[in-house]
């Protein structure tokens, strides 16, 4: 039945959105360290790195929540719990994230991920991106031995779609050329269609109708959305406590939505100013200081920030059918935990 969607004015935190799940996010840790050991002591110390540091699950916890809220013939809704098939469509995004994180600081030489050395800067970039196969190869088995091919269908276009938005990025990042429609085009094929997923297979998990399938992934792309701009408006915050250095976007040539805001309101000596500078930006902390300052003195934070309340406005707007359990209400907090979050 529609119903009120209920907001209180706390800050979110992402232990408030887990709790209704804690005892299903347990059980998930359990079940990927079952599942995932490696042969040999180098690669498995180096898994045992990488999966130490998962980061926040937003994924894993986006995946259970859209199962649980949608989950049928359960008499009490406040005890819904996940089945194995939830765990596993978990376990198979959870995945392919942690691999093309790794992947993406070797393509990017970072350092540094989720404040301790990247994969690259410790074993050598030969080394990272073997062991982002090794992960990837061992989801695809994981998959297909449990026999989930309607799972695994939308993990291989996910899988494509990743790799098509990097490259995009890349390419425009090389010609210095982002244009609003790339930027947009780029964060959903890197973030948003990973999100969009995420949910998606939590519905489908738990048997869902086609039609609540594609609702949860409009919801999750939408979300996944705001997720991205709100991580490109952090970028150039200098108080950051994001676990990365500042300002790695514009030192990556990286145009993104507060720089185009800004770009689109300057005459065209001006935006050819700017692109000057950004091209300088790997190796001129002078030239960076000057774009970061025209872009937060031009309001390209501000602007950004109005476009991540939209989508977030319409994610919550795809939720108002649903009954309101705590597992709707731990989505809906999601959306403000990704307007509020500061890393
Ligand atoms: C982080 O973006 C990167 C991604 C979200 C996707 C990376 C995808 C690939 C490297 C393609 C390979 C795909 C697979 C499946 C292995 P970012 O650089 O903007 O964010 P960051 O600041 O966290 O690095
Ligand atoms: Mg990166």
């Amino acid at each position: 039945m529609p119903n009120t969607l209920t907001i209180s004015i706390n800050m979110i935190t992402i232990e408030a959105i887990r709790q209704p799940i804690s005892a299903d996010l347990k059980a998930f840790d359990e079940f990927v360290n079952e599942n995932f050991s490696a042969e040999g002591e180098l690669l498995q110390e180096m898994l045992t790195y990488a999966l130490s540091s998962r980061g926040k699950g937003v994924r894993p916890i986006l995946t259970m929540l859209s199962a649980l809220t949608l989950k049928p013939d359960s008499p009490n809704p406040d005890e819904r719990h996940c089945s194995k098939r939830t765990y596993l469509a978990a376990l198979l995004i959870e995945m392919i994230h942690t691999a093309s994180l790794i992947h993406d600081d070797v393509l990017d030489s970072a350092d540094e991920r989720r404040g301790r050395p990247s994969i690259n800067a410790k074993w050598q970039s030969d080394m990272a991106v073997i062991l982002g196969d090794y992960i990837l190869a061992r989801t695809m088995a994981i998959g297909m031995t449990s026999a989930q091919y309607d799972l695994m269908s939308y993990i291989g276009s996910a899988m494509a779609t990743l790799c098509e938005g990097e490259v995009l990025q890349t390419q425009h990042a090389n010609l210095f050329d982002t244009t609003r429609e790339d930027y947009f085009e780029i964060i959903y094929r890197k973030t948003a269609s990973l999100l969009g997923v995420s949910s998606a297979l939590g519905a489908l998990s738990v048997g869902a109708s086609r039609e609540d399938i594609d609702r949860m992934r409009k919801f999750g792309e939408a979300l996944g959305m705001a997720f991205q701009i709100q991580d490109d408006i952090l970028d150039y915050n200098r108080q950051n406590n994001t676990g990365k250095p500042t300002n790695n976007d514009l030192r990556e040539h990286k145009i993104t939505l507060p720089m185009i805001e800004v770009m689109e309101r300057k005459n065209e000596a001006e935006r050819g100013a700017m692109i000057e500078l950004l091209k300088r930006c790997h190796i001129d902390e002078n030239a960076l200081d000057e774009l970061h300052a025209m872009v937060v003195e031009g309001g390209g934070l501000e602007y950004a920030t109005e476009t991540m309340q939209a989508y977030l406005a319409r994610a919550m707007h795809l939720l108002a059918k649903y009954e309101e359990t705590p597992y709707r209400q731990a989505l809906l907090d999601m959306c403000r935990f990704v307007a509020e979050r500061d890393k």
